[in-house]
């Protein structure tokens, strides 16, 4: 069974839907270690109270990146994880992890990437006016946002949204999605090719 190590600075949604989607049998995978930048995220408890070994790994205690993606990379590969999971994982990742699990991280944002990389990407979408917003699950590379897509899902911006409403309607899609291209990758039907994903019918 495939073995995954999730990222997370904050609240943790996302791994609660990875979490749910392994404990009802809908994702065939194991939950090795959830690591976090911040000693308060919310996340770290979700984890703790479904029994996963959680770690908080503050790059406040390192001199620069690389020695704290070292010490990343360290419990990684201590808990013999096999892809790495960004979920709301608020830094840029660094060529000591990148390098390390080449095509072998996974990241969810909440744009139709390539519009609105980085920050407040649902704001950005209100702001700009545009009809349809959504969210991606991509491969990470040294580019912010800009990895191969793997799979997006669409919602409606209404009228009367505001970034928190059309954030939640976003975030109902990410929670469906994310575990299901996990699935899709450890069932090895993702391929990558020339910066292209191309999803491999199932056997
Ligand atoms: C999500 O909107 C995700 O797309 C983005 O950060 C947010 C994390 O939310 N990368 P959560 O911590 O999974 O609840």
């Amino acid at each position: 069974m495939l073995t995954i190590g999730i990222l997370i600075s904050g609240r943790g949604s996302n791994m609660a839907a990875i979490l749910d989607a392994i404990r009802d049998k809908r994702l065939p995978v194991r939950l090795a270690v959830v690591i976090s930048n911040n000693p308060e995220a919310a996340g770290l408890k979700t984890a703790e109270a479904a029994g996963v070994p959680t770690r908080v790994i503050s790059p406040k205690s390192f001199g620069d990146k690389h020695s704290y993606e070292a010490e990343i990379l360290s419990e990684l590969e201590s808990f013999f994880v096999e892809l790495l999971v960004l979920a709301g994982y608020m830094r840029l990742l660094g060529a000591t992890l990148i390098d390390a699990y080449r095509n072998r991280i996974l990241n969810i944002h909440p744009s139709l990437l390539p519009e609105f990389k980085g920050l407040n990407a649902q704001k950005q979408a209100l702001e700009a006016g545009v009809s349809e917003a959504g969210c991606t699950v991509h491969f990470v590379d040294e580019s912010l946002d800009g990895g191969p897509i793997i799979a997006q899902r669409k919602v409606p911006v209404l009228p009367d949204d505001t970034e928190e409403s059309l954030s939640a309607r976003i975030l109902r899609e990410e929670h469906q999605v994310y575990s299901e291209v996990i699935g899709l990758y450890a069932e090895k039907r993702l391929q990558i090719q020339d910066g292209t994903v191309t999803i491999l019918p199932s056997h």
